[in-house]
C-alpha cells in the first residue's frame, strides 16, 4: 500500500497574475484563449493562464521593436540608469521573497526551503549582477598600422526572445533577462508552459520597478505555437533558449532564415567520479544532491555515478542508505528535501526508465517507483550494476535516478566520461590534487567541480560543451550573447 500524499498545508497564495506582458500592459491574448496550469503535488488546477500564440508574438516583439527604436526612451536612457532600474527590480523581489518562493513552489513544486534560499535570491542577485555591468560594458581602442585612430563599441543585439523551461522557472528568467536589458536590448519572454506563474508576478515587479513599456514583454503559451512563433520571427534578432537538446535543433533550423543569433543552454548526463581515496562521507552526501536536488530535474544532475572499484561496494551501500532517508513530501512543509517532478510527462518517463534499468540487468538498491498515490512523486531511485550501454547510464532522464558504475583508473574513467554528446558538467571527488586537476583537464565538461557539486554563481560562467549547449551564460561572457561589436576606423588628416 501507498502512503497517502501529505495533506499540503499551503499558505493561501495569491495569484495576482494570469495575464501576458505586451507593451507595458497585462492583457489577454488576442483569441482568448487560455490554459490551465497545475500543481504538481496534487494534480489539480492552480490557475488558467493566457495563451499566447501566433498573434500575441507578433503583437509583443512590434512592442519590443518599438521599444528599441533610435530615439526611444529606453535607447536614450543612460546605462547606468538601467543598471538601476535592475536593481529596482531585484529590491522588489527580496521584498516580495516569500510571496515568490510560495508561488514557485505552488507551480513547479519544488520545496518550499529551495524556493526561499535558493531560487528567489538567486534570482535578485542575477538581476543585480547584471544591473552592475551596465555601465561597464565598453570596447577597445586598437593600434593598427597607418595614419587611423581603431576602436570598438558593444552595442545591443536587438530584439531577444527567450525561452525558458520549468525546472528552475525564476532563475531562468533571470539568467535570460538580465544579461539582455543590461545590454540594452528589449525582450519577449515565452515562460515553459508547466510554470508561468513567477515570470508573470516578476514581470508585474519589473514594471512597478520603471521599465518602459515594451522593453521586456512576458508571453505563456505551449512551445510549438508561442515558441516556434517567437523563432520564426523576422523581427526578432537574437533567441536564448533552454531546454531539450531536439527542441535546439527544432530552433536552428528554424532560425535559419534569418540567421538569427542563437545560444543554448540544453541538458546533460554529467559525470561524478569518485576516487578511492576521497573522504567518503562528503562523496556521499555530495553524489546525493548531485542527483537528487531539484529531484533530478537539473541540467548537470550528477546521473552517472563512477566510483572507483575498491570503494565500489561500500559506496553504493552508504549511497543507497542515505538516499532512503531522503524526506518526500508537501512542498510546503519546510522540512521537506524532495518534492514531486514537474507533470504527468516527465513522471511517466521517469518511471518508463526505472523500469528499463531494471529489464537491462541492473540492481536498483533503493526506490524504483512512485511514493504516494496522488502527485507527480518519484522516490530517489539508486541503481549499481550499471553498464555504460544501459539506456539509464546514457540518456538524460531529468529525474531522481542515478546510475552507479564501477571504474579502474584515471584513464579508463576519462574516456567512459567523455563517450557521451553531452558536455555539461562533470565533478571529481579525491585527495589527490594531481588527480583533480587530471581530471579538470581532461573531461569535457563547460563546469567542473573538485569536491563539492551544483556550484553555480552568477558571476561565473556555465554552459556546455558539444551538444549540452552553445555559448556561455552567467558571469561577463554572459553579456558577449548579447552585444555586437562594431569596429569603427577614422583617417586621421596629417
Ligand atoms: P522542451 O525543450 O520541449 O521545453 C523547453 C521550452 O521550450 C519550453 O518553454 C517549451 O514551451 C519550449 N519549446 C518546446 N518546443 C518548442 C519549439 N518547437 N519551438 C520553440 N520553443 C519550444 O523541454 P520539455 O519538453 O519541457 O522537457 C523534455 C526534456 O528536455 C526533459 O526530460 C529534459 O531531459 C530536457 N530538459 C532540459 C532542461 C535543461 O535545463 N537543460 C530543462 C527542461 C527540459
Ligand atoms: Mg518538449
Amino acid at each position: 500500500m501507498k502512503a497517502k500524499t501529505p495533506r499540503t498545508h499551503s499558505p493561501s497564495v495569491k495569484i495576482r497574475q494570469t495575464q501576458m506582458l505586451i507593451d507595458g500592459r497585462f492583457c489577454d491574448g488576442v483569441e482568448g484563449k487560455t490554459f490551465a496550469t497545475i500543481n504538481p503535488a496534487t494534480e489539480e488546477k492552480i490557475a488558467d493562464i493566457a495563451e499566447g500564440g501566433e498573434k500575441d508574438i507578433d503583437l509583443a516583439v512590434k512592442a519590443a521593436r518599438k521599444a528599441f527604436a533610435e530615439g526611444s526612451a529606453w535607447r536614450k536612457l543612460a546605462a547606468r540608469e538601467r543598471g538601476r532600474l535592475l536593481f529596482a527590480w531585484a529590491d522588489l523581489i527580496e521584498k516580495n521573497l516569500e510571496e515568490l518562493a510560495a508561488l514557485e513552489t505552488l507551480d513547479n513544486g519544488k520545496p518550499i526551503t529551495a524556493s526561499r534560499t535558493g531560487d528567489v535570491p538567486a534570482a535578485a542577485a542575477v538581476l543585480r549582477y547584471y544591473g552592475g555591468w551596465a555601465d561597464k560594458i565598453h570596447g577597445q581602442t586598437i593600434s593598427i598600422p597607418g595614419p587611423y585612430f581603431t576602436y570598438t563599441k558593444r552595442e545591443p543585439v536587438g530584439v531577444c526572445g527567450q525561452i525558458i523551461p520549468w525546472n528552475y522557472p525564476m532563475d531562468m528568467a533571470a539568467w535570460k533577462v538580465a544579461p539582455a536589458l543590461a545590454a540594452g536590448c528589449t525582450v519577449v519572454l515565452k515562460p515553459a508552459e508547466q510554470t508561468p506563474l513567477t515570470a508573470l508576478r516578476m514581470g508585474e515587479l519589473a514594471m512597478e520597478a520603471g521599465f518602459p513599456p515594451g522593453v521586456l514583454n512576458i508571453v505563456p503559451g505551449y512551445g510549438p505555437t508561442a515558441g516556434a512563433a517567437l523563432v520564426k520571427h523576422p523581427q526578432v534578432d537574437k533567441i536564448a533558449f533552454t531546454g531539450e537538446h531536439k527542441t535546439a535543433q527544432i530552433i536552428m533550423r528554424e532560425a535559419a532564415d534569418s540567421l538569427k543569433r542563437l545560444t543554448f543552454e540544453l541538458g546533460g548526463k554529467s559525470p561524478n567520479i569518485v576516487f578511492a581515496d576521497a573522504d567518503m562521507d562528503e562523496a556521499v552526501e555530495g553524489a546525493c544532491g548531485a542527483i537528487f536536488s531539484n529531484a533530478g530535474q537539473n541540467c548537470c544532475a550528477g546521473s552517472r555515478a563512477f566510483v572507483q572499484e575498491g570503494v565500489y561496494d561500500e559506496f553504493v551501500d552508504r549511497l543507497a542508505q542515505r538516499t532512503a532517508k531522503r524526506k518526500l513530501g508537501d512542498p510546503f512543509d519546510p522540512a521537506t528535501e524532495q518534492g514531486p517532478q514537474i507533470d504527468r510527462a516527465q513522471f511517466d518517463k521517469i518511471l518508463k526508465y526505472i523500469n528499463l534499468g531494471r529489464q537491462e540487468g541492473a540492481r536498483c538498491v533503493t526506490g524504483g517507483e512512485r511514493a504516494f498515490d496522488r502527485g507527480y512523486f518519484v522516490k530517489p531511485t539508486v541503481f549499481g550494476n550499471v553498464q555504460d550501454k544501459m539506456a539509464i547510464a546514457s540518456d538524460e532522464i531529468f529525474g531522481p535516478v542515478v546510475s552507479v558504475l564501477r571504474f579502474k583508473d584515471l584513464d579508463e574513467v576519462v574516456g567512459r566520461a567523455n563517450n557521451t554528446f553531452y558536455g555539461l558538467a562533470a565533478a571529481v571527488w579525491t585527495r589527490d590534487i594531481g588527480k583533480a586537476h587530471a581530471i579538470a583537464d581532461r573531461v569535457q565538461a563547460g563546469t567542473v567541480w573538485v569536491n563539492c557539486y551544483n556550484v553555480v554563481d552568477t558571476a561565473a560562467p556555465f554552459g556546455g560543451f558539444k551538444m549540452s549547449g552553445m555559448g556561455r551564460e552567467l558571469g561577463e561572457k554572459g553579456l558577449e550573447n548579447y552585444t555586437e561589436t562594431k569596429t569603427v576606423t577614422v583617417h586621421l588628416p596629417a
